[in-house]
């Protein structure tokens, strides 16, 4: 299918998910208008473009449009909202680290609620109905049954960072039901991993990774000791916690499906996840295999807030959007190895890692 003819304002756009979902956009003919308030993605000074969408536009040979902008400034949203008529909205712009969100509520509601509203008031004065919205499986707190279907019980969440992408589906929710003209799809991520198959784009976190992919693939390229395992007590079968991971290209092709396969009008949720869970101890094998590198560690007390297993149902994604997740574990360890070989300070000091020596592509020439 072709996005020819489509414009989609992209928030958010410069991080992880965002970049690699511009990507793929692009690739299908979408034209692309990305917002982001760089507070997570890394620009050099003489760029006028984070460094992730140069790279987009190097392997996709298209032209993305960039504004900084903060989703909490309205005026900023509207500028956008004048220079440009979209047709779809997929919505990114978020904070996510789960310990700061304990710290730093307010920063959490004000960016992931209050910048939510103020970007819904700003579609609705320009007449934009349409929304893919980021959510996270998180929603689903502490499961009762498992796999999580989208009909399991939600809001049970212990940090910020969860409620909010909870009550952003309430709004949601709510908002389709006051007004038929709104057709939003909310995608609830399981656990995103991976990078580009290029080895060009991936996850940069920023300091010490609070995730398992991100702090294994340090490890292994030597920059972090070990890894701590965060408890073998737990009911699985090892012991330790199991997840689904997915592919964040997989991720990235079902925000695509959803446009595609998106209602006239409503509030629709879809789980992407793979249906599989695999334990810590499974991703440190699979992660060994795929690079050929020791990852030592040590088994640790739990990290609170976990919870033993989380994994998806995801047929409804399979059956309404034609989406599947087609990358496996292996795909997942090796992307990842890639991306950070490459780009070992993630996407600083960078110019040199796409095309080393002559470069017909170097940064003074990127197209901006
Ligand atoms: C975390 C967030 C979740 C968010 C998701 C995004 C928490 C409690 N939850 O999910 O809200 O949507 O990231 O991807 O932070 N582990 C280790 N050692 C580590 C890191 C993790 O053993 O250094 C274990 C964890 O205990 C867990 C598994 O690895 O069993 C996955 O952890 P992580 O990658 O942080 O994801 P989640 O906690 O599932």
């Amino acid at each position: 299918m072709s996005g020819k003819g489509q414009t989609i304002l992209v928030t958010g756009g410069a991080g992880y998910i965002g970049a690699l979902t511009v990507l793929e956009l692009l690739n299908v003919d979408f034209e692309v208008v990305v917002i982001d308030n760089l507070s997570n993605a890394y620009q050099a000074s003489s760029q006028q473009k984070p460094e992730c969408l140069l790279r987009v536009e190097e392997l996709t040979k298209k032209h993305v449009a960039f504004h900084s902008v903060d989703i909490t400034n309205k005026e900023e949203l509207n500028s956008v909202f004048q220079k440009y008529k979209f047709d779809n909205v997929i919505h990114f712009a978020a904070l996510k680290a789960v310990g700061e969100s304990v710290a730093k509520p307010l920063d959490y509601y004000k960016v992931n609620v209050t910048g939510t509203i103020l970007l819904l008031e700003v579609m609705r004065e320009h007449g934009v109905y349409r929304m893919i919205y980021s959510s996270s499986a998180t929603v689903y707190g502490l499961p009762d049954k498992l796999p999580l279907t989208e009909e399991s019980r939600t809001g049970n969440c212990t940090n910020p960072y969860g409620k909010s992408k909870y009550m952003v589906e309430q709004i949601l929710q709510d908002l389709c039901f006051s007004n038929k003209a709104w057709s939003i799809t909310s995608l609830r991520y399981f656990n995103p991993v991976g990078a580009h198959a290029s080895g060009n784009i991936g996850e940069d976190p920023n300091g010490v990774p609070n995730n398992l992919m991100p702090y294994i693939a340090q490890v292994a390229v030597g920059k972090r000791e070990k890894l701590s395992v965060y408890g073998k007590d737990y009911d699985t079968p090892d012991g330790t916690g199991v997840r689904d991971y997915i592919h964040v290209t997989d991720l990235a092709v079902g925000h695509l499906q959803a446009i595609f396969h998106q209602k006239p009008s409503g509030f629709q949720i879809y789980n992407l996840g793979t249906g599989r869970g695999y334990s810590v101890l499974e991703v440190i094998e699979a992660f060994k295999a795929a690079s050929g590198k020791d990852i030592p560690y040590e088994i640790v007390d739990r990290r609170p807030g976990d919870i033993a297993t989380s994994y998806a149902d995801a047929s409804r994604a399979n059956k309404e959007l034609a989406w599947h997740a087609s990358r496996n574990i292996d795909d997942m360890c090796k992307d990842t190895w890639r991306w950070q070989q490459k780009n070992p300070d993630g996407y600083k000091n960078s110019s040199s890692v796409i095309c080393p020596g002559a470069c017909s592509l170097d940064s003074k020439k990127r197209a901006v």
